[in-house]
């Protein structure tokens, strides 16, 4: 069968929470940082639930867990700001997405209206006053009424299928702008920047290898992680930064590859590949070497060279310029 039209998982949201979770996460959004000042407190929480509701009036809503340590600060502050993070704030969005006693640190801002931190490098800021608590099981749904909005250059970044992703052009959406068929698309793009042409091959190379991934039955976190484990054992924090996995993607995985006995935790917090999990790796670096060799035929072994080198080159280059 079709490995597209046949469910990764499903079933009831009660019988398995982290999969509801996972099919939740199939929903893309943008990340925001909610910020509020309560007294001589400065509150901020990164925040994905958030959500526009109204024009007119201008309502904006987002939910919180009623068990957050935050929850009774945000509702008596009467007011917040939703600063909407640009693509290169993931730092930022981590950094509020813990439990730190100060989250702010050295991270610039300037206070709003009502005194709430509108953090510099954000791509837009929405200033509300608290306007409605509605009640949702084991979140509260906190609608404000925007005062003040601003918008600012840059990419926004995003967060889907428990990890953070950017922006990128659609190549349909290219082609139908264009009206160009999709080898003329590709041609002109082998003319373009490097830039340009590294996105379209790595957008075009995942989307033809989607359809071996499930049929190996993995995940992208599980695809990561099988790569990052084949090697050397690493933390759940190494794993995160490595493969770019969202906290609770990288945790639900983990546990739920150590229930299938693919993986064990040391004492240190290392996570290693049992025998069984070796194998699954193996079997899936077969596969991955299958797609890459169909791919290369007829590529010369210079030509290869070539190009393992200038990438190599262009990734260390690029690594030092931005560490
Ligand atoms: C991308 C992302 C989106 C999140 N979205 C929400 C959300 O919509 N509501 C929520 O209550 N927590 C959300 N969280 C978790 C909170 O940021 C986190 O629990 C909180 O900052 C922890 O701080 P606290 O201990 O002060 O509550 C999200 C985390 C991440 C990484």
């Amino acid at each position: 069968m079709n490995p597209l039209m046949t469910p990764l998982e499903a079933g009831s949201p009660a019988d398995d929470g982290r999969a509801f979770r996972r099919s939740l996460g199939q929903f893309a959004t943008g990340v925001t940082v909610i910020t509020a000042r309560h007294g001589e407190q400065w509150l901020g929480m990164t925040v994905n639930s958030f959500a526009a509701l109204s024009l007119d009036p201008p309502l904006v809503l987002w939910s919180i867990r009623r068990e957050s340590g935050a929850l009774q600060a945000f509702q008596t502050a009467g007011h917040f700001a939703v600063n909407v993070l640009a693509a290169n704030q993931v730092a930022l969005s981590n950094r509020f997405a813990s439990s730190k006693a100060d989250k702010f640190g050295a991270t610039p801002w300037t206070a709003g209206v009502h005194g709430a931190p509108l953090l510099h490098g954000a791509i837009g800021h929405l200033e509300c006053t608290l306007h409605e608590v509605v009640e949702g099981g084991d979140h509260l749904l906190l609608v404000g009424r925007v005062e003040r909005h601003a918008r600012f250059g840059g990419e926004p970044l995003l967060f889907t299928q428990g990890r953070y992703a950017v922006t990128q052009e659609h190549p349909e959406a290219l082609q139908a702008d264009a009206g160009a068929a999709p080898v003329a698309v590709a041609h002109d793009v082998s003319r373009g920047t490097i830039l340009r042409l590294l996105h379209h091959t790595s957008n075009r190379m995942s989307q033809a290898f989607l359809g071996h991934r499930l049929a190996e039955g993995l995940s992208v976190a599980q695809f990561r992680i099988y790569g990052w484990l084949r090697d050397q054992a690493h933390t759940a924090e190494d794993l995160k930064r490595l493969a770019y996995l969202g906290g609770r993607d990288a945790d639900d995985t983990l546990a739920g590859l150590c229930e299938q006995g693919q993986l064990t935790r040391d004492d240190a917090g290392c996570y290693h590949l049992t025998p069984a999990g070796r194998e699954r790796a193996q079997a899936i670096v077969r596969h991955v070497e299958a797609f890459e060799a169909e791919l290369l035929q007829e590529v010369s072994e210079a030509d290869l060279a070539a190009t393992r080198r200038v990438l190599g080159l262009l990734a260390e280059r690029t690594a030092r310029s931005v560490a």
